[in-house]
């Protein structure tokens, strides 16, 4: 076998299912529904003439910009966050330095990061997943390059003060400093624009979740002029494809569709939460399109027993902190009691114990 790099060869693998994801799947954090019926009838008018061309972002990107209400400069579109993730590694890491990320979270930051030969420095979250602060910018050295961080997070759900991340921000400031928005609109707390103040600042955003557009890939990196100008030149400038293009603008006008989404998705997060609550089961409150739960040691049987029901859900047991967790994802109404009513069900099959209810 050709000898990879080590950075490569050591990289620790992600394996998420490429297929056989057959049901209700509220394993990805997708959006339950699918897009807005405005981008398919986009997709729907796409010609033979648009597919055989190069992909044109550029007029995409300054529509975008003006839907954020951020300049065309400060915006780059992506091939999904993950491209965002690669990107601001290409563009910031060398072997050597050090990345900061808290655990539990996404596992892009540490693959990517890892690829690049730099050092990751895992922080572990506080009780209750809280955001570690305090531990962050003890960590802070010169050689941190890069602090990733998902706000809200992913699998936890839990969100940082917005002051904190700042004062990260500015306590390391020969780092980027990555916020990934992929939820943000759960949540509604953003970081735009911050960069004004702290050059060092990106947001990430993704269309893959509250937009239900993840198997097209396309996410947004922003930042500012000059750190955004840099990043231009690490990217291709085609890796967001043409049909992606089209169904940007769209899925960006059609505010009605995604806030009415996003509204049913919030309105189950607390059906499930207080619902876990009355059974006794632990879990964390969430600032995202999912909960994660604390089902123990039954944790396979429940997993299985929601597939049995037509559910997917996620064991997330393997993540630092997590074990006999699983996170399941919020979508429209009728999903969200389609879901509750497996949940009861599965819960007496499996007998899953009753536990301390989280505050
Ligand atoms: C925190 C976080 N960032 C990024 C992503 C991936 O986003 P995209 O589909 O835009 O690559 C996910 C997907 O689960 C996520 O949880």
């Amino acid at each position: 076998m050709l000898k990879p790099r080590s950075a490569a060869q050591n990289l620790p693998t992600y394996h998420p299912p490429l297929g056989g994801r057959h049901g209700l799947r509220l394993d990805f954090n997708e959006n339950t529904m699918g897009c807005s019926p405005r981008v398919l009838d986009r997709i729907r008018n796409i010609g033979m003439e648009d597919l055989a061309r190069y992909p044109e972002r550029e007029p995409v990107e300054i529509i975008a910009a003006e839907q954020l209400g951020v300049r065309p400069q400060e915006l780059l579109l992506t091939n999904g966050v993950d491209e965002a993730i690669h990107l601001i590694c290409q563009t910031y890491l060398e072997a050597g330095d050090e990345v900061l990320i808290v655990i539990p979270t996404f596992a892009m930051y540490e693959i990517f990061a890892s690829g690049t030969g730099a050092r990751i420095i895992k922080i572990p979250a506080g009780k209750n997943f809280i955001f570690p602060t305090d531990d962050v910018l003890r960590h802070i050295t010169t050689q941190t390059r890069l602090i990733a961080i998902a706000n809200p997070n992913n699998p936890t759900g839990a969100a940082a003060p917005l002051k904190d991340l700042l004062l990260i921000a500015s306590s390391a400031p020969n780092a980027a400093i990555l916020i990934d928005e992929a939820y943000y609109e759960f949540h509604g707390e953003t970081l735009l624009r911050c960069w004004i103040d702290h050059p060092n600042l990106f947001v990430a955003r993704t269309f893959s979740k509250a937009y239900g557009l993840a198997g097209l890939r396309a996410g947004l990196l922003m930042g500012c002029e000059d750190s955004m100008s840099v990043v231009r030149k690490v990217a291709s400038p085609y890796s967001v494809n043409s049909v992606a293009l089209a169904c940007v603008p769209e899925a960006l006008r059609d505010r009605t569709y995604v806030e009415a989404y996003v509204q049913e998705v919030c309105e189950g997060r607390d059906r499930l939460q207080t619902e876990l609550k009355s059974l006794g089961l632990r879990f964390w409150p969430s600032r995202a399109n999912f909960v994660l739960l604390h089902v123990g040691a039954a944790n396979g049987a429940f997993t299985h027993g929601m597939r049995e029901r037509g559910i997917l859900v996620r064991d997330r047991s393997r993540d630092p902190g997590c074990e006999g967790c699983v996170r399941i994802t919020l979508g429209s109404t009728d999903h969200t009691d389609r879901l509750l009513k497996a949940l009861r069900e599965t819960l007496s099959q499996v007998g899953a114990p009753r536990q301390e209810v989280h505050p």
